[in-house]
């Protein structure tokens, strides 16, 4: 049966960089909140436009408005048969009851909650230093400090332009990490006593920290 995972951690953890390697060998959709925000901000819808300056200053964007986009995208991929694996939601824990709510009704559970745990002093180096590839999300992330591109500037694997997200600074990422202690973290309990966490160490390299998270989420799993 598909496995339905959520990636989890503080801002530039890992999140999105690991998310390849899982969907890789689960047969994963891979589902960043934060990507679908971003696209919308970049096409100016309607979503996009309430979205952005919350983003861009590091805040949240409403419950309402997240579990919306999430239900919408998980669903027909449920339907399907499908696996998935979701980055930067839950966030509250009113999401995380939504998410219940959404899996029960559709006769599905969640089996893993991957925890990256890493020092918040490791995470200034990683955000203020991190590139987009401007046409694809699922292409890099690359960084300036640990990752470049091989040419400054441009995508690898595209040749499409890199850029900078906005909420990468120091100020936002403190905005950032104080709402990941205050709303973000009481949500491990909800997920501890539903005994579906693993932890994984996410300061390593990144082949060190997906060889574990693989591992981890073999065991806990038996797939
Ligand atoms: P979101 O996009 O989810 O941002 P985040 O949670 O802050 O996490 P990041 O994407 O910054 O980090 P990551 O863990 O993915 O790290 P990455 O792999 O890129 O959300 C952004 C905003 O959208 C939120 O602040 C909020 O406003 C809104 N939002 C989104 N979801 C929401 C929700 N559910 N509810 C309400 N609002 C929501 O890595 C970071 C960098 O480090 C990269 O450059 C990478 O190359 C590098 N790196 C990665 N691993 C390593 C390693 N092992 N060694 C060295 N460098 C590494
Ligand atoms: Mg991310």
């Amino acid at each position: 049966m598909a496995l339905n995972c959520v990636i989890f951690g503080p801002p530039g953890s890992g999140k999105g960089t690991q998310a390849e390697g899982v969907c890789r060998k689960y047969g994963l959709e891979h589902l960043s909140t934060g990507d679908v925000l971003r696209e919308a901000i970049r096409r100016k819808t309607p979503l996009g436009l309430k979205a952005d300056e919350l983003i861009s200053e590091g805040h949240l964007v409403p419950d309402d408005v997240v579990d919306g986009i999430v239900r919408n995208r998980i669903v027909p991929l449920i339907e399907a048969g499908k696996g998935i694996l979701l980055d930067g939601f839950p966030r509250t824990v009113e999401q995380a009851h939504f998410l219940d709510d959404i899996l029960e009704e559709m006769n599905a559970r969640l089996d893993v909650v991957a925890v990256l745990e890493i020092e918040s002093q490791e995470l200034v180096k990683r955000i203020c230093g991190r590139r987009l590839c401007s046409k694809d999300t699922e292409h890099g992330p690359y960084n300036v400090n640990f990752m470049p591109p091989k040419v400054p500037g441009i995508c690898d694997d595209c040749g499409s332009d890199l850029f900078q997200r906005p909420d990468d600074n120091e100020q936002a990422l403190e905005e950032r990490m104080e709402i990941y202690r205050q709303q973000t973290l009481p949500i491990l309990e909800h997920y501890r006593e539903k005994e579906v966490l693993i932890k994984v160490a996410g300061s390593g390299t990144v082949s060190e920290v997906r060889d574990c998270l693989l591992s981890e989420i073999s065991s806990k799993t038996g797939s």
